[in-house]
Protein backbone atom coordinates (compact mmCIF):
# COMPACT_ATOMS: atom_id res chain seq x y z
CA UNK A 1 0.00 0.00 0.00
CA UNK A 2 1.17 3.14 -0.61
CA UNK A 3 1.62 6.71 1.56
CA UNK A 4 -2.36 7.50 3.31
CA UNK A 5 -3.13 10.41 4.36
CA UNK A 6 -5.17 11.21 7.65
CA UNK A 7 -6.87 13.61 9.59
CA UNK A 8 -5.16 13.59 12.70
CA UNK A 9 -6.93 16.62 14.52
CA UNK A 10 -9.12 19.44 13.83
CA UNK A 11 -10.16 22.98 15.55
CA UNK A 12 -12.30 26.21 14.74
CA UNK A 13 -12.76 29.34 16.10
CA UNK A 14 -15.40 32.34 15.77
CA UNK A 15 -15.18 35.28 17.78
CA UNK A 16 -17.56 36.27 20.40
CA UNK A 17 -19.04 38.94 19.76
CA UNK A 18 -22.66 38.22 17.64
CA UNK A 19 -24.24 40.21 15.38
CA UNK A 20 -28.16 38.89 15.11
CA UNK A 21 -31.11 40.20 12.73
CA UNK A 22 -32.56 42.91 15.06
CA UNK A 23 -29.00 44.63 14.63
CA UNK A 24 -29.14 44.42 10.87
CA UNK A 25 -33.22 46.52 11.07
CA UNK A 26 -31.33 49.20 12.75
CA UNK A 27 -28.77 49.94 10.21
CA UNK A 28 -30.90 49.12 6.59
CA UNK A 29 -34.08 48.31 5.22
CA UNK A 30 -34.30 44.62 5.81
CA UNK A 31 -36.13 42.21 8.82
CA UNK A 32 -35.61 39.42 10.57
CA UNK A 33 -38.53 37.54 8.28
CA UNK A 34 -36.88 38.27 5.82
CA UNK A 35 -33.29 37.19 6.41
CA UNK A 36 -34.93 33.82 8.04
CA UNK A 37 -36.89 33.14 5.10
CA UNK A 38 -34.41 34.02 2.44
CA UNK A 39 -31.00 32.77 3.85
CA UNK A 40 -31.54 30.92 7.59
CA UNK A 41 -29.48 33.13 8.91
CA UNK A 42 -29.88 34.31 12.67
CA UNK A 43 -26.84 35.28 14.36
CA UNK A 44 -23.21 35.61 12.30
CA UNK A 45 -19.70 36.86 14.53
CA UNK A 46 -17.57 39.32 14.53
CA UNK A 47 -13.90 39.42 14.97
CA UNK A 48 -12.82 41.87 17.56
CA UNK A 49 -11.09 45.43 15.96
CA UNK A 50 -7.66 44.07 17.27
CA UNK A 51 -8.26 40.66 15.72
CA UNK A 52 -7.27 40.13 12.13
CA UNK A 53 -7.44 36.42 9.88
CA UNK A 54 -4.37 35.33 11.25
CA UNK A 55 -5.48 35.36 14.88
CA UNK A 56 -8.19 33.34 13.86
CA UNK A 57 -6.40 30.80 12.61
CA UNK A 58 -3.75 30.69 15.28
CA UNK A 59 -6.62 29.73 17.69
CA UNK A 60 -7.89 26.93 15.44
CA UNK A 61 -4.10 25.72 14.87
CA UNK A 62 -3.62 25.36 18.36
CA UNK A 63 -7.00 23.20 19.04
CA UNK A 64 -6.40 20.98 15.96
CA UNK A 65 -2.35 20.61 17.04
CA UNK A 66 -3.96 19.66 20.13
CA UNK A 67 -6.61 17.54 19.06
CA UNK A 68 -3.55 15.28 16.89
CA UNK A 69 -1.44 15.28 19.59
CA UNK A 70 1.55 17.14 17.72
CA UNK A 71 3.46 19.91 18.60
CA UNK A 72 5.15 23.28 16.45
CA UNK A 73 8.56 21.06 15.24
CA UNK A 74 6.33 18.25 13.84
CA UNK A 75 4.91 20.43 11.27
CA UNK A 76 6.91 20.29 7.78
CA UNK A 77 4.28 22.67 5.65
CA UNK A 78 1.82 25.94 6.21
CA UNK A 79 -1.58 25.90 3.81
CA UNK A 80 -3.15 28.81 4.62
CA UNK A 81 -6.55 29.87 2.70
CA UNK A 82 -8.10 32.97 2.65
CA UNK A 83 -10.08 36.04 0.69
CA UNK A 84 -9.45 38.69 3.59
CA UNK A 85 -5.89 38.02 4.32
CA UNK A 86 -4.26 40.27 6.65
CA UNK A 87 -2.18 42.26 4.47
CA UNK A 88 -1.93 41.20 0.23
CA UNK A 89 1.57 40.53 1.58
CA UNK A 90 3.23 38.85 2.95
CA UNK A 91 1.16 35.58 3.25
CA UNK A 92 -0.96 35.14 5.88
CA UNK A 93 0.49 31.51 5.72
CA UNK A 94 3.68 32.99 7.20
CA UNK A 95 2.20 34.90 9.79
CA UNK A 96 0.89 32.11 11.50
CA UNK A 97 4.10 30.08 10.80
CA UNK A 98 5.53 32.24 12.92
CA UNK A 99 3.01 33.15 15.58
CA UNK A 100 2.73 29.30 16.18
CA UNK A 101 6.26 28.81 16.60
CA UNK A 102 6.76 26.33 13.58
CA UNK A 103 10.39 26.33 12.18
CA UNK A 104 11.64 25.01 9.10
CA UNK A 105 8.18 24.59 7.39
CA UNK A 106 7.20 25.92 3.58
CA UNK A 107 4.61 28.21 3.25
CA UNK A 108 2.06 29.09 1.34
CA UNK A 109 -1.07 31.32 0.72
CA UNK A 110 -3.74 29.60 -1.70
CA UNK A 111 -7.09 31.52 -2.65
CA UNK A 112 -10.28 30.34 -4.26
CA UNK A 113 -13.05 31.77 -2.78
CA UNK A 114 -15.66 29.80 -0.83
CA UNK A 115 -14.57 26.60 -2.31
CA UNK A 116 -10.58 27.60 -0.87
CA UNK A 117 -10.54 24.74 2.17
CA UNK A 118 -11.67 22.26 -0.28
CA UNK A 119 -8.93 23.44 -2.60
CA UNK A 120 -6.27 23.90 0.46
CA UNK A 121 -6.57 20.07 1.43
CA UNK A 122 -6.27 19.01 -1.84
CA UNK A 123 -2.73 20.97 -2.07
CA UNK A 124 -1.72 19.15 1.55
CA UNK A 125 -3.33 16.03 0.44
CA UNK A 126 -0.96 15.93 -3.00
CA UNK A 127 2.01 16.71 -0.94
CA UNK A 128 1.50 14.19 1.62
CA UNK A 129 0.55 11.36 -0.88
CA UNK A 130 3.84 12.89 -2.88
CA UNK A 131 6.25 11.72 -0.35
CA UNK A 132 7.48 15.60 -0.12
CA UNK A 133 6.14 16.23 4.15
CA UNK A 134 4.41 13.60 6.19
CA UNK A 135 2.93 16.49 8.45
CA UNK A 136 1.02 19.49 7.54
CA UNK A 137 -1.44 22.62 8.94
CA UNK A 138 -3.98 23.40 6.74
CA UNK A 139 -6.13 26.39 7.88
CA UNK A 140 -8.98 28.38 6.24
CA UNK A 141 -9.53 31.93 7.77
CA UNK A 142 -11.65 34.80 7.13
CA UNK A 143 -12.70 38.22 8.32
CA UNK A 144 -15.22 38.91 5.48
CA UNK A 145 -16.36 41.79 7.81
CA UNK A 146 -13.75 43.48 6.90
CA UNK A 147 -15.42 43.59 3.52
CA UNK A 148 -19.05 43.88 3.46
CA UNK A 149 -20.57 46.71 2.98
CA UNK A 150 -22.72 47.83 6.02
CA UNK A 151 -24.77 50.23 3.15
CA UNK A 152 -26.03 47.34 0.95
CA UNK A 153 -28.78 45.25 2.54
CA UNK A 154 -28.21 42.35 -0.07
CA UNK A 155 -25.21 41.42 0.72
CA UNK A 156 -24.50 43.10 4.53
CA UNK A 157 -26.87 40.27 6.19
CA UNK A 158 -25.23 37.07 5.15
CA UNK A 159 -21.34 37.46 6.21
CA UNK A 160 -19.44 36.92 9.55
CA UNK A 161 -15.75 35.59 10.71
CA UNK A 162 -14.12 32.52 11.51
CA UNK A 163 -11.51 29.80 10.97
CA UNK A 164 -10.88 26.10 11.02
CA UNK A 165 -7.31 24.11 11.43
CA UNK A 166 -6.40 20.77 10.11
CA UNK A 167 -3.27 18.73 10.86
CA UNK A 168 -2.94 16.57 7.83
CA UNK A 169 -0.55 13.38 8.50
CA UNK A 170 0.69 10.58 6.74
CA UNK A 171 -0.39 7.24 7.66
CA UNK A 172 0.61 3.18 6.44
CA UNK A 173 -3.10 2.67 6.81
CA UNK A 174 -5.79 3.31 4.35
CA UNK A 175 -6.19 6.75 3.21
CA UNK A 176 -8.76 8.51 4.78
CA UNK A 177 -9.70 10.97 1.04
CA UNK A 178 -11.90 8.48 -1.43
CA UNK A 179 -11.74 11.29 -3.90
CA UNK A 180 -11.00 14.96 -4.51
CA UNK A 181 -12.70 17.30 -6.99
CA UNK A 182 -12.00 20.89 -8.14
CA UNK A 183 -13.21 22.54 -10.71
CA UNK A 184 -13.52 26.55 -11.95
CA UNK A 185 -14.33 28.70 -14.48
CA UNK A 186 -13.27 32.67 -14.92
CA UNK A 187 -15.94 34.05 -17.00
CA UNK A 188 -17.83 34.11 -14.05
CA UNK A 189 -15.56 35.92 -12.04
CA UNK A 190 -17.67 38.84 -11.69
CA UNK A 191 -20.64 37.49 -10.12
CA UNK A 192 -18.44 38.25 -6.98
CA UNK A 193 -15.97 40.35 -5.93
CA UNK A 194 -13.73 42.41 -3.84
CA UNK A 195 -12.70 45.19 -6.87
CA UNK A 196 -10.55 47.66 -4.91
CA UNK A 197 -7.69 47.07 -3.78
CA UNK A 198 -5.48 44.54 -6.27
CA UNK A 199 -3.40 45.58 -9.30
CA UNK A 200 -6.58 46.32 -10.88
CA UNK A 201 -8.34 48.94 -9.10
CA UNK A 202 -5.54 50.19 -6.33
CA UNK A 203 -6.85 51.81 -3.26
CA UNK A 204 -6.83 55.08 -4.36
CA UNK A 205 -9.70 57.96 -2.55
CA UNK A 206 -11.82 57.75 -5.57
CA UNK A 207 -11.90 54.61 -5.27
CA UNK A 208 -12.85 54.30 -1.87
CA UNK A 209 -15.55 56.68 -2.30
CA UNK A 210 -17.24 54.10 -5.00
CA UNK A 211 -17.02 51.90 -1.80
CA UNK A 212 -15.00 49.48 -4.34
CA UNK A 213 -13.30 48.05 -1.13
CA UNK A 214 -16.27 46.19 0.17
CA UNK A 215 -17.41 42.69 -1.64
CA UNK A 216 -19.79 42.56 -4.67
CA UNK A 217 -22.53 39.83 -4.91
CA UNK A 218 -24.77 39.07 -7.72
CA UNK A 219 -26.84 37.21 -5.29
CA UNK A 220 -29.84 35.51 -7.62
CA UNK A 221 -26.87 34.07 -10.12
CA UNK A 222 -24.76 32.96 -7.70
CA UNK A 223 -27.53 30.77 -6.37
CA UNK A 224 -28.66 29.73 -9.44
CA UNK A 225 -25.07 28.53 -10.03
CA UNK A 226 -23.96 27.35 -6.84
CA UNK A 227 -26.99 24.64 -6.61
CA UNK A 228 -25.58 22.80 -10.08
CA UNK A 229 -22.15 23.20 -8.89
CA UNK A 230 -22.34 21.76 -5.32
CA UNK A 231 -24.99 19.10 -6.57
CA UNK A 232 -22.42 17.84 -9.72
CA UNK A 233 -19.45 18.10 -7.65
CA UNK A 234 -21.30 15.98 -5.02
CA UNK A 235 -21.84 13.79 -7.65
CA UNK A 236 -18.63 13.36 -9.17
CA UNK A 237 -16.53 12.78 -5.94
CA UNK A 238 -19.44 9.96 -4.85
CA UNK A 239 -18.85 8.26 -8.37
CA UNK A 240 -14.98 8.21 -8.29
CA UNK A 241 -15.05 7.13 -4.66
CA UNK A 242 -17.55 4.00 -6.15
CA UNK A 243 -20.33 5.07 -3.85
CA UNK A 244 -23.76 6.02 -3.53
CA UNK A 245 -25.32 8.75 -1.78
CA UNK A 246 -26.91 6.36 1.07
CA UNK A 247 -23.18 5.23 2.23
CA UNK A 248 -22.89 9.00 3.26
CA UNK A 249 -23.06 9.75 6.95
CA UNK A 250 -22.55 13.51 6.75
CA UNK A 251 -23.11 16.21 4.14
CA UNK A 252 -21.51 19.34 5.08
CA UNK A 253 -22.10 21.99 2.50
CA UNK A 254 -21.01 25.65 2.19
CA UNK A 255 -22.89 27.39 4.50
CA UNK A 256 -24.13 30.54 2.26
CA UNK A 257 -27.95 29.69 2.16
CA UNK A 258 -30.11 27.70 4.01
CA UNK A 259 -32.33 27.28 0.27
CA UNK A 260 -28.88 26.45 -1.42
CA UNK A 261 -28.29 23.49 1.11
CA UNK A 262 -31.89 21.81 1.01
CA UNK A 263 -31.89 22.22 -2.92
CA UNK A 264 -28.39 20.33 -3.46
CA UNK A 265 -29.22 17.76 -0.58
CA UNK A 266 -32.46 16.77 -2.39
CA UNK A 267 -30.73 16.56 -5.98
CA UNK A 268 -28.77 14.11 -3.59
CA UNK A 269 -31.35 12.42 -1.91
CA UNK A 270 -29.50 12.73 0.78
CA UNK A 271 -32.24 12.94 4.25
CA UNK A 272 -31.97 16.14 5.94
CA UNK A 273 -30.77 14.66 9.14
CA UNK A 274 -27.43 14.06 7.37
CA UNK A 275 -26.88 17.60 6.47
CA UNK A 276 -24.95 19.52 8.68
CA UNK A 277 -26.22 23.13 9.47
CA UNK A 278 -24.34 25.86 10.91
CA UNK A 279 -25.73 28.86 9.52
CA UNK A 280 -28.16 29.95 11.84
CA UNK A 281 -25.45 30.77 14.00
CA UNK A 282 -22.23 31.82 12.12
CA UNK A 283 -23.99 33.09 8.13
CA UNK A 284 -21.51 32.94 5.77
CA UNK A 285 -17.92 32.30 7.04
CA UNK A 286 -16.49 32.14 3.42
CA UNK A 287 -14.41 28.79 2.74
CA UNK A 288 -14.59 28.28 6.46
CA UNK A 289 -17.92 27.19 6.94
CA UNK A 290 -16.97 23.40 6.11
CA UNK A 291 -14.28 23.05 8.83
CA UNK A 292 -15.77 25.47 11.08
CA UNK A 293 -19.00 22.61 10.58
CA UNK A 294 -16.92 19.75 11.26
CA UNK A 295 -15.01 20.50 13.51
CA UNK A 296 -18.16 21.81 16.00
CA UNK A 297 -19.89 18.28 15.28
CA UNK A 298 -16.52 15.99 16.03
CA UNK A 299 -15.87 18.13 19.38
CA UNK A 300 -19.65 17.30 19.82
CA UNK A 301 -19.12 14.10 19.90
CA UNK A 302 -21.60 13.42 16.75
CA UNK A 303 -19.22 12.87 13.61
CA UNK A 304 -17.27 9.99 14.71
CA UNK A 305 -13.97 8.05 13.56
CA UNK A 306 -14.92 6.27 10.67
CA UNK A 307 -17.78 8.12 9.26
CA UNK A 308 -18.28 8.65 5.75
CA UNK A 309 -18.33 12.60 4.58
CA UNK A 310 -18.36 15.01 1.70
CA UNK A 311 -17.22 18.50 1.62
CA UNK A 312 -19.00 20.29 -0.90
CA UNK A 313 -18.44 23.78 -1.94
CA UNK A 314 -18.91 27.05 -4.37
CA UNK A 315 -17.06 30.42 -4.40
CA UNK A 316 -15.36 33.17 -5.95
CA UNK A 317 -13.70 32.65 -9.35
CA UNK A 318 -16.23 30.81 -9.87
CA UNK A 319 -14.91 27.56 -8.14
CA UNK A 320 -16.83 24.45 -7.14
CA UNK A 321 -15.66 20.90 -6.11
CA UNK A 322 -15.94 18.22 -3.61
CA UNK A 323 -13.99 16.14 -1.17
CA UNK A 324 -15.13 13.05 0.05
CA UNK A 325 -13.19 11.09 2.94
CA UNK A 326 -13.93 8.48 5.64
CA UNK A 327 -12.38 10.42 9.15
N1 LIG B 1 -33.76 42.57 3.39
C1 LIG B 1 -34.90 42.77 2.72
N2 LIG B 1 -35.00 42.71 1.39
C2 LIG B 1 -33.87 42.41 0.72
C3 LIG B 1 -32.63 42.18 1.36
C4 LIG B 1 -32.61 42.27 2.76
N3 LIG B 1 -31.49 42.06 3.46
N4 LIG B 1 -31.70 41.90 0.41
C5 LIG B 1 -32.31 41.94 -0.77
N5 LIG B 1 -33.61 42.25 -0.59
C6 LIG B 1 -34.65 42.45 -1.62
C7 LIG B 1 -34.06 42.83 -2.95
O1 LIG B 1 -33.81 44.23 -3.01
C8 LIG B 1 -35.15 42.40 -3.88
O2 LIG B 1 -36.17 43.39 -3.86
P1 LIG B 1 -36.93 43.81 -5.21
O3 LIG B 1 -37.63 42.54 -5.67
O4 LIG B 1 -37.85 44.87 -4.75
O5 LIG B 1 -35.86 44.25 -6.16
C9 LIG B 1 -35.72 41.14 -3.22
O6 LIG B 1 -35.29 41.20 -1.85
C10 LIG B 1 -35.22 39.86 -3.85
O7 LIG B 1 -33.79 39.96 -3.96
P2 LIG B 1 -32.92 38.87 -4.69
O8 LIG B 1 -31.48 39.28 -4.59
O9 LIG B 1 -33.48 38.60 -6.04
O10 LIG B 1 -33.26 37.63 -3.74
P3 LIG B 1 -32.71 36.18 -3.76
O11 LIG B 1 -33.82 35.23 -3.70
O12 LIG B 1 -31.69 35.94 -4.83
O13 LIG B 1 -31.95 36.12 -2.33
C11 LIG B 1 -29.68 36.08 -1.55
C12 LIG B 1 -30.83 36.93 -2.10
C13 LIG B 1 -30.11 35.57 -0.18
C14 LIG B 1 -28.44 36.90 -1.42
C15 LIG B 1 -29.45 34.90 -2.51
O14 LIG B 1 -29.36 35.40 -3.82
C16 LIG B 1 -28.23 34.10 -2.23
O15 LIG B 1 -28.06 33.51 -1.17
N6 LIG B 1 -27.33 33.99 -3.23
C17 LIG B 1 -26.23 33.08 -3.22
C18 LIG B 1 -25.10 33.50 -2.39
C19 LIG B 1 -24.07 32.39 -2.44
O16 LIG B 1 -24.33 31.25 -2.75
N7 LIG B 1 -22.87 32.66 -2.15
C20 LIG B 1 -21.98 31.52 -2.17
C21 LIG B 1 -20.76 31.68 -2.82
S1 LIG B 1 -19.92 33.05 -2.42
C22 LIG B 1 -19.54 33.15 -0.83
O17 LIG B 1 -19.97 32.37 -0.08
C23 LIG B 1 -18.63 34.27 -0.32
Amino acid sequence: MGIGVKIAGVGYYVPEKILDNAYFENIVDTNNDWIMQMTGIQERRMAAPEQATSDLGILASKLAMEDAGISAKDIEYVVHHSVTPDMIFPGTSCLVQHALGIKDAGTLDVQAGCTGLIYALSVGYAYIKAGLYKTILVIAGDCLTRITDYEDRNTCVLFGDGACAFVLTATTEADSFKSFYVDGDGSFAELLSQPCSGSRIPATHEALDKRLQYLKMDGPNTFKLAVTAMTNSANKVLKEANMDSSQIDWLIPHQANMRIMESVAKKLKISEEKVVKTIHKYGNTSATTLGIAFAELVKEGKIKRGDNIVFVSFGAGATWGATLFQY
